[in-house]
C-alpha cells in the first residue's frame, strides 16, 4: 500500500516536470514561431494585396557613373573569344570559388561538357565559371597560380578581382550580366547556376530548343519566390537589416541556385544593373529587384529546384532540369540519367501511369518538403 502511494506521488511528479519542461519550450519557440508566422502574413499581403514596388526607382536608383565605379573590378582571368559560335543556343554562367577545382571538373565531364552537347544533342553552348579572387591573403597567391594552370587547360574561367565572399555574391551577378553584354550577346539564352547543382542538359536543352522555335521573349524561369520576407533575425546567413530594405516583401525571384533567362532579358538585367545601387548582397534578390524594375517576372518550372535534391528515381530523372546539393554525386547522377534505358521507363501508357505513381508517392507526401512540389507529379 506504501510502495503504491509513493509510485503514484513519482509518477505525477514526473508528469508535472515534463508538463512543465513542455510548456516552457513551447513557449520559447513561440516568440520565435509568431515572429516568422507574422513576417510571412505581411509579406504575402503586401505582396498579393499591395503588390507595388515602385520604390525600387527611387530607393535604389544611382546614377550611370556611380554605378560603374562599383561595377567595375579588373579582369583578372578572361577570354573575350569564348563565344565565337553565330548560333548558340546558350550561355551557361557557373559561380565557382578558386579552391572549388573538384566541382569544376566534375562538371566539365557531365553536364558542363560542351562536346557532348553538341554532338549528342547537337546544341552550341559555351560554359563559363565565375570567379573572384580567394579572401585568404595567405592562399590567395598558391590558388591563384593553380587557377592559371587550370584556365590554361580549360580555357573557361573569367575572374574580376574583388573577394570570392558570400556577400560579395551580387559582384558576380554583375559580372555574369557585363560579361554577356560585352562578349556574348548572341546567345540566345543565358543560364546562372551554381557549381553544387545538377543540370539535366538533355531536358534543358530540348525545353530551351522548343522555346527558341516559339520566338519566345521575357523569359525568365526557374524555381519561384512569391512574396519571400526579408529575414530579420540576424543569426542568419540571409539576415538582411531594415536599413537595407525595409519593406516587408521581396519582389518575386527565382532562386539563385539555377534558372534562365532570354537575351532580351538579360539586355535588361544589364541595363537596370547601370541604374540601381548593388547593395543587397543576396545575388538572386537583388536580380529580382533588377528585374521588377525593368518589368520583368519570373515564370515558374515545377522541374527547376528550390533548396534540395531531386528524389533519386528514374521517373524523375525522365522531366527534371535541376537539383540542388550535389557536391559529390555528378558524375553518378549524370551515368543515371543519361543511361539510355532510363527514358523507356516512362514510355507508353503503363510506363505513364507507373511513373505517375512513383512520383505522387515521392513528391505529395505530406509534411515532407521536396525540392519539387506536388504540382509536378502532375505535370
Ligand atoms: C565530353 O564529351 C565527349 C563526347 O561525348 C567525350 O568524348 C569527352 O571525353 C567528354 N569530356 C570529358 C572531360 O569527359
Ligand atoms: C567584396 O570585394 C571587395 C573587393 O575585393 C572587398 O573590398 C569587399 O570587402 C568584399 N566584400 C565582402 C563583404 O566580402
Ligand atoms: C543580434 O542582435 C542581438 C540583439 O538585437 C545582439 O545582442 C547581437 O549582438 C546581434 N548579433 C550579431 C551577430 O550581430
Ligand atoms: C524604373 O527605371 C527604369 C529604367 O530607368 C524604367 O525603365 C522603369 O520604367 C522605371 N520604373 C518605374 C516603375 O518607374
Ligand atoms: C526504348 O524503346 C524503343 C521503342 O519504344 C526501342 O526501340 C528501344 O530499343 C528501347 N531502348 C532500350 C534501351 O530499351
Amino acid at each position: 500500500m506504501f510502495m503504491n502511494f509513493r509510485r503514484i506521488r513519482k509518477c505525477q511528479c514526473v508528469q508535472l516536470v515534463t508538463t512543465c519542461l513542455v510548456l516552457s519550450v513551447v513557449m520559447v519557440c513561440w516568440e520565435q514561431l509568431d515572429h516568422h508566422v507574422v513576417s510571412h502574413m505581411k509579406s504575402y499581403s503586401y505582396r498579393y494585396l499591395v503588390n507595388s514596388y515602385d520604390f525600387i526607382n527611387t530607393s535604389f536608383g544611382i546614377s550611370r557613373l556611380e554605378a560603374e565605379s562599383i561595377n567595375n573590378f579588373p579582369y583578372l582571368l578572361n577570354h573575350p573569344n569564348k563565344c565565337n559560335s553565330k548560333k548558340l543556343l546558350l550561355l551557361l554562367f557557373i559561380k565557382s570559388s578558386p579552391e572549388n577545382l573538384d566541382r569544376r571538373q566534375a562538371i566539365r565531364a557531365t553536364w558542363g561538357n560542351e562536346t557532348y552537347t553538341e554532338r549528342e544533342l547537337g546544341a552550341t553552348v559555351r560554359v563559363v565559371f565565375a570567379l573572384g579572387v580567394h579572401p585568404s591573403a595567405e592562399r590567395r597567391d598558391h590558388l591563384q597560380k593553380e587557377l592559371l594552370r587550370e584556365d590554361h587547360i580549360y580555357s573557361d574561367l573569367v575572374q574580376q578581382d574583388f573577394l570570392d565572399t558570400f556577400h560579395n555574391l551580387t559582384m558576380k551577378l554583375l559580372l555574369q550580366f557585363r560579361w554577356s553584354h560585352a562578349y556574348c550577346s548572341q546567345a540566345r539564352f543565358l543560364m546562372s547556376a551554381d557549381d553544387d547543382i545538377f543540370v539535366h542538359m538533355p531536358n534543358l536543352v530540348s525545353y530551351l530548343q522548343g522555346q527558341a522555335r516559339q520566338g519566345v521573349r521575357d523569359l525568365w524561369v526557374g524555381h519561384v519566390h512569391r512574396g519571400s520576407p526579408p529575414v530579420r533575425r540576424n543569426t542568419s546567413k540571409y539576415h538582411v537589416p531594415y536599413e537595407l530594405y525595409q519593406w516587408p516583401s521581396y519582389p518575386d525571384y527565382t532562386a539563385g541556385a539555377g534558372y534562365v533567362v532570354s537575351r532580351d532579358v538579360a539586355d535588361k538585367i544589364y541595363q537596370a544593373t547601370l541604374c540601381l545601387k548593388a547593395s543587397l548582397y543576396i545575388d538572386d534578390v537583388f536580380m529580382g529587384i533588377c528585374a521588377n524594375s525593368m518589368g520583368v517576372y519570373p515564370q515558374e518550372h515545377v522541374y527547376f529546384s528550390g533548396e534540395g535534391k531531386a528524389p533519386y528515381h528514374p521517373c524523375i530523372y525522365n522531366e527534371m532540369m535541376t537539383s540542388h546539393g550535389h557536391e559529390t554525386d555528378v558524375r553518378n547522377m549524370w551515368k543515371a540519367v543519361t543511361d539510355p534505358q532510363i527514358q523507356n521507363i516512362s514510355s507508353g501508357l503503363v510506363g505513364k501511369l507507373y511513373c505517375t505513381a512513383v512520383k505522387v508517392m515521392l513528391l505529395c507526401r505530406p509534411y515532407h518538403f521536396n525540392t519539387y512540389s506536388c504540382k509536378a507529379a502532375f505535370s
